[in-house]
């Protein structure tokens, strides 16, 4: 099995903040996760830096576009790193290996006859880079931006977008988890139907883009550019390798619902264009707000919610963002919010079951893990947990899969209480029973370690090595009865220790 997934590249005129984070986070899950199965996994991400906003900003700050998009992808390149996301390759649209790729699809579809040259007029966003009509705004005003569009008229070679409609149809036909989840289906299928316009994949009145091959007076549209990044990074990011051929078959894309017209409906499209394979699958999620109000770690220092690391740590915050929602859905989250989960959830229901287990496993066995898989009860939730994480986690279900996870957590904190170990240490005669609840309580933290891996990639570890176990990650270790012998478990140190919430600066 191959997996292959992607995030939307990044504009480099903003800096990137949670929201950013949070695509890239969830990416991240599913890539770590399809390694633990086993596959040959490519997760990409990178940035966005051609167009005319970039070069607007650019201008704005004095800086010629190149120097400006360098310093940004910098910036940008600094996303991944602190959000502790596995990346294998980090693309930016102004590397040379993009570039040549962008020129040939482009000129394929030119040779195919997919590609005309016209007269562009009409309204164009900047914001959006895109083209308006009339009917589409509020008020006259960009939806997304509540901006004026400007009056737009030049020579643009267009693409046939509008023979596609038929072919787009059958392939949502085919395919009905083509474009996951259903409502962002229905969205794209209905735009599909409601007919496609041709549309204009070059601008003649700007400079700052990859230029048309056979007419460098022209430079190709910034979204083209963009949409090309999937195909064009396998080419170039392994050493005198091609990865197309292994991963493109399989890439997922993931991305939030402002873009679903350009992946869903013009990017296969193009694709089928340029005589490339549509995408294997889309995932459309939804908005994730994070309190808007800036918070400060202490007088005087600001920071902004990314910076919710350095304050709890990069796994609470991957965990509370996709625990917080379900993936798909919009949603809304404080950081009092977060701040409660990292007390109750991470530091209690997961930390201290760490510790209480360590801690009695010391005191009552010397620091000897009692091997004892027997007919637990515990069994069937941990043997169900692997096929049911795994199979939640292929439908793109982030938050679902780890409810499952958390369930099996909660179970084993109540099976704390119920065995009441401390209770059974008083008797010799219940020696067993004591070993057997020992074993489970460590096991079920093992197999809960593993599932838990892909979303706590630095907590798992921990879980693992305060258990005496190896590192191994794979998935087929979630499953009841897999603790390995080991001695010298002494109490584990807290996982998640107590912090000063971020106080509220206006
Ligand atoms: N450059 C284009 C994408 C080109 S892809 C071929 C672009 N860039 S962007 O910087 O605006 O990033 C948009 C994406 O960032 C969203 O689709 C989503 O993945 C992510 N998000 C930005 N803010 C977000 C939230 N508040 N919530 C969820 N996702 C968010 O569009």
């Amino acid at each position: 099995m191959t997996f292959y997934v992607t995030t939307p590249i990044y504009y480099v005129n903003s800096t990137p903040h949670i929201g950013h984070a949070y695509t890239t986070i969830a990416a991240d899950v599913l890539a770590r996760h399809h390694r633990q199965r086993g596959e040959e996994t490519f997760f990409l991400t990178g940035t966005d830096e051609h167009g005319s906003k970039i070069a607007q900003v650019a201008e704005a700050q004095g800086l010629e576009p190149r120097e400006f998009v360098d310093r940004m992808a910098g910036v940008w390149r600094e996303l991944p790193v602190r959000v502790n996301a596995t990346n294998d390759f980090f693309i930016r649209t102004t590397d040379p290996g993009h570039v040549a790729v962008v020129q040939d699809f482009v000129q394929r579809m030119y040779d195919r006859g997919e590609l005309y040259e016209g007269v562009y007029s009409g309204l164009y966003c900047l914001g959006c880079e895109a083209f308006y009509t009339a009917g589409e705004l509020d008020d006259g005003r960009c939806p997304q931006h509540g901006t004026v569009p400007e009056h737009f008229e030049e020579k643009n070679y267009f693409f046939r977008l509008s023979a596609y409609q038929e072919r787009l149809l059958a392939l949502y036909d085919r395919n009905p988890e083509f474009v996951l989840p259903r409502i962002r289906y229905n969205e794209a299928r209905r735009f599909i139907e409601q007919g496609l316009e041709d549309i204009s994949i070059s601008r003649g009145s700007q400079r700052w883009g990859i230029p048309v091959p056979w007419d460098p007076d022209q430079v190709i549209y910034v979204w083209v550019d963009a949409l090309i990044n999937y195909v064009s990074a396998l080419s170039y990011a392994a050493d005198g390798a091609d990865l197309r051929p292994r991963f493109w078959p399989h890439v997922r894309h993931l991305l939030a619902k402002d873009i679903l017209k350009f992946h869903c409906v013009i990017w296969p499209a193009l694709l089928l264009a340029a005589g490339y394979d549509v995408p294997r699958q889309l995932f459309v999620h939804g908005y994730l707000l994070l309190d808007e109000r800036k918070i400060s770690k202490s007088v005087g220092n600001v920071i902004d919610p990314l910076d919710l690391v350095s304050v709890y740590g990069v796994d609470p915050v991957r965990f509370f963002l996709l625990r917080v929602t379900p993936f798909g859905q919009d949603g809304s989250a404080t950081i009092d919010g977060l701040h409660e989960r990292y007390e109750r959830e991470l530091g209690n229901e997961l930390g201290n079951l760490l510790s209480r287990t360590t801690a009695m496993v010391a005191r009552y066995r010397g620091g000897r893990l009692p091997v004892a898989a027997w007919d637990s009860p515990l069994r069937p939730a941990l043997d169900r947990l692997g096929p049911e994480v795994a199979g939640r986690l292929d439908r793109f279900d982030l938050s679902g899969a780890l409810d499952e996870i958390w369930a099996v957590v909660r179970e084993l904190n109540r099976h704390v209480e119920e065995r009441a170990p401390w209770q059974l240490a008083k008797d010799a005669g219940r020696a067993e029973e004591l070993d057997r609840t020992l074993h489970d309580l460590a096991d079920g933290l093992r197999a809960v370690a593993v599932a838990l891996a892909p979303y706590l990639p630095d907590t798992a570890p921990r879980v693992l090595a305060a258990l005496g176990q190896p590192g191994d990650l794979a998935w087929a270790g979630v499953a009841y009865g897999g603790l390995l012998e080991a001695t010298g478990i002494a109490p584990a140190a807290p996982l998640y220790p107590r912090v000063e919430p971020p106080a509220a600066s206006g």
